[in-house]
């Protein structure tokens, strides 16, 4: 399928005072805290067997999947012409944070805090591409407000936000190593962050070569 420009729409400004908008910003806030909120539910109740590994396990795949969610906002919005999603991508990607937060404070949970372990522990590659992943979330997660936003200018914040790219890259190549890569969901989530991939080279050559390509302006 070639790639199919945005239709013409509302702007983003206008959409997001929408009531509409907001029941969905309220309605998907709600949805990505589930999970979350189901563990904690299950920890208070000790109804986890091994409570921080199933923690590790539960936010890591949390964590993996919302940032692919928000990667497939992009390619959605080129084929689709639909910008509402848009106006949902900076939550997806603070909860996909978020969970990243608590899968790490887990881990280190998990072992007691013992900090002069867990040091030799994350020099093992798979630990240690994981580490890679987790950092690339800080950045992004302090620059999320909108203000940022305005002080960085859109080019640098741009810049800095394309570390989702590399976050998902090595958060995938961190869940394959820790699952292998012939579990389905490994295997899904990893083709969908090379599609994302794929499709922003090619939305970002597009916009490069169309200046020259359009016919020049009538005197
Ligand atoms: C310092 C950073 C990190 C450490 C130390 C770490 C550690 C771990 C550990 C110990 C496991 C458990 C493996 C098992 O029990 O089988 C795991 C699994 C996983 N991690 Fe991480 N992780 C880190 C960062 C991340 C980040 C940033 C992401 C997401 C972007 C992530 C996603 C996952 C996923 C999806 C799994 C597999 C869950 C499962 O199906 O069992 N991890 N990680």
């Amino acid at each position: 399928m070639g790639f199919i420009a945005p239709r013409a729409a509302p702007s983003l400004p206008l959409m997001t005072s929408s009531p509409v908008l907001r029941a969905l910003r309220v309605a998907t806030f709600m949805a990505l805290a589930a999970p979350g909120a189901v563990l904690a539910h299950d920890y208070v109740n000790g109804a986890l067997a091994s409570p921080f590994r199933t923690i590790v396990q539960e936010t890591g795949l949390w964590s993996i999947r919302l940032l692919v969610l928000g990667l497939m906002i992009a390619p959605l919005r080129d084929i689709t012409g639909w910008i509402w999603p848009l106006a949902l991508r900076r939550m997806i990607g603070l909860f996909a944070a978020f969970y990243a937060l608590v899968h790490v404070v887990a881990w280190t949970r998990q072992y007691g805090f013992d900090w002069a372990f867990l040091m030799e522990e994350v020099t093992r590659l798979w630990l240690l591409i994981g580490a890679v992943a987790a950092l690339a979330l800080v950045p992004l997660a302090a620059t999320s407000m909108n203000a940022m936003h305005r002080w960085l200018g859109p080019a640098l914040w741009g810049r800095i936000h394309s570390l989702v790219y590399t976050a998902a890259v090595m958060g995938a190549v961190h869940y394959a190593m820790a699952r292998g890569l012939t579990q389905i969901e490994v295997a899904i989530d990893s083709l969908l962050i090379l599609a994302a991939l794929v499709w922003r080279q090619i939305a970002q050559r597009r916009k490069k070569i169309k200046p020259a390509a359009l016919p020049s302006a009538p005197a």
